[in-house]
Order: C-alpha cells, then sequence, then structure tokens
C-alpha cells in the first residue's frame, strides 16, 4: 500500500528508465541543496490548533482573489510527458479529483495548454521563464491567456542549470521529447544551434 511519498517515489523508481529517475528525483552536482531542502522540510510541523471545534475543519484559504482548498499548489514540473504519455494531463486530473489547488504548469510541459484547460475544468497558472527570444515567452502568455490560464508564476533563477541537469538533459530521453506543444520551434532551434542542449538550456542559459 502507499502511504507516504517515498512510497511513491520508490514506486515510480522501480518503473523509470535510471536516467528519468535521476532528473525527477536527483539534484544538481553533489545534492547538497537538495539534502537541505529535505531537512528543512523535515523540520516543520503541523501546528494543532486544540480547543477550536472539530465538526468542520477548514483549510481553506484565497489567493489572488480566489477560494483554495488548501495552501499549496503543485509546483511546475517539466517535461512529465517523460514519465508517463499522459503527462501534465494526469498531474491536472489528479489534482482536481483530490482538491481545489492552484496547479503550476511548467513553460516545458509536454502536453497541449488548451487541452489542459479544458480536463482541469478549473483555473491553472502558467510558470514562465522568460527566454531569450522574447517573443516566443510573449506567445506562449497569449496561448496561456486565452485557454484560461488565470496567473502566471515568474521563474527566475535558471539562468545557468546546474550538472545534474545538465546531464540528465542531454541523455536520449530528452532528445527524443518533443517541447513543440507549449513552444512552437524550440527542440529544432535548440539541435540545430546547440546539439546535444536541452530547451531550457538552449533558451535561457549562456
Ligand atoms: C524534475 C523537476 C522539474 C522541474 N521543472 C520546473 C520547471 O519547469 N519550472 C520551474 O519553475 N520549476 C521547476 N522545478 C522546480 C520545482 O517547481 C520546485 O520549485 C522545486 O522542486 C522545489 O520544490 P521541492 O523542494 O518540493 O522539490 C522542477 C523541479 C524538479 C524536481
Amino acid at each position: 500500500m502507499r502511504l507516504t511519498l517515498d512510497d511513491v517515489a520508490r514506486e515510480a523508481r522501480s518503473r523509470l528508465d535510471p536516467a528519468l529517475w535521476d532528473f525527477f528525483e536527483g539534484g544538481a552536482g553533489e545534492e547538497r541543496t537538495l539534502r537541505a531542502n529535505v531537512e528543512a522540510f523535515d523540520r516543520l510541523w503541523l501546528l494543532p490548533r486544540v480547543l477550536s471545534g472539530v465538526t468542520c475543519p477548514e483549510t481553506a484559504t484565497t489567493i489572488l482573489g480566489r477560494r483554495w482548498d488548501a495552501p499549496v499548489g503543485i509546483a511546475p514540473v517539466a517535461y512529465q510527458t517523460l514519465a508517463h504519455p499522459l503527462g501534465e494531463l494526469a498531474t491536472v486530473q489528479g489534482a482536481a479529483a483530490a482538491a481545489v489547488l492552484p496547479v503550476v504548469i511548467s513553460t516545458f510541459a509536454g502536453r497541449d495548454l488548451d487541452e489542459l484547460a479544458a480536463a482541469r475544468g478549473g483555473p491553472l497558472w502558467l510558470q514562465v521563464y522568460c527566454l531569450r527570444d522574447r517573443s516566443m515567452t510573449r506567445g506562449l502568455i497569449e496561448r496561456a491567456q486565452q485557454a484560461g490560464f488565470e496567473a502566471l508564476v515568474l521563474t527566475v533563477d535558471a539562468p545557468h542549470l546546474g550538472r545534474g541537469c545538465v546531464t540528465c538533459a542531454t541523455t536520449s530521453g530528452f532528445r527524443r521529447t518533443s517541447f513543440r506543444r507549449t513552444l512552437p520551434g524550440t527542440t529544432s532551434r535548440c539541435r540545430r544551434h546547440m546539439p546535444g542542449r536541452s530547451s531550457l538550456r538552449a533558451s535561457t542559459g549562456r
């Protein structure tokens, strides 16, 4: 039975190609930041509010003018179709079945923004890398807006990729992946000018 995140991770590991497992679960370099993040998360405890009534426990909150079931969102994770053909489609459907939470779709999603918005049945947010080609960034945002995405989540910490990520991004699994769903032209541009480099690196890195 799957009870904890570790259980889910173990099962995922048994099903995924090792290079893809490294991408999804590994960190950069010696993974010091990854370890520090896990330790920091482990130090967080729930704060019980006793004697406050338990008939209707309430975790809902309001973010950007909309009511959500809990003050957490689903973080953007690129390249989800590498793990499963349904990719982000499964993520938005699974999230919708569980609760009303913000789901952030990566710039490098493997599924169409339109189909994700239709499948979700609720608002989605778009994570945006400010690409060197500003017209590509603008096009992505406009398509998201037309599809009904409600908010942008700007990622500003990826001018360079960590070593682990670059290594994974050059494996054969990544080279087979198409990002034309969200960024038309990206894959071919990346292949033509920077063979063996990931789309993210080609578009944001130096
Ligand atoms: C496999 C993987 C892919 C990710 N892809 C993106 C992405 O496309 N855009 C982004 O802004 N952040 C991306 N992130 C960062 C996550 O959204 C998140 O901020 C980060 O993993 C920290 O949260 P965590 O400690 O819960 O893993 C990715 C993280 C992982 C592990």
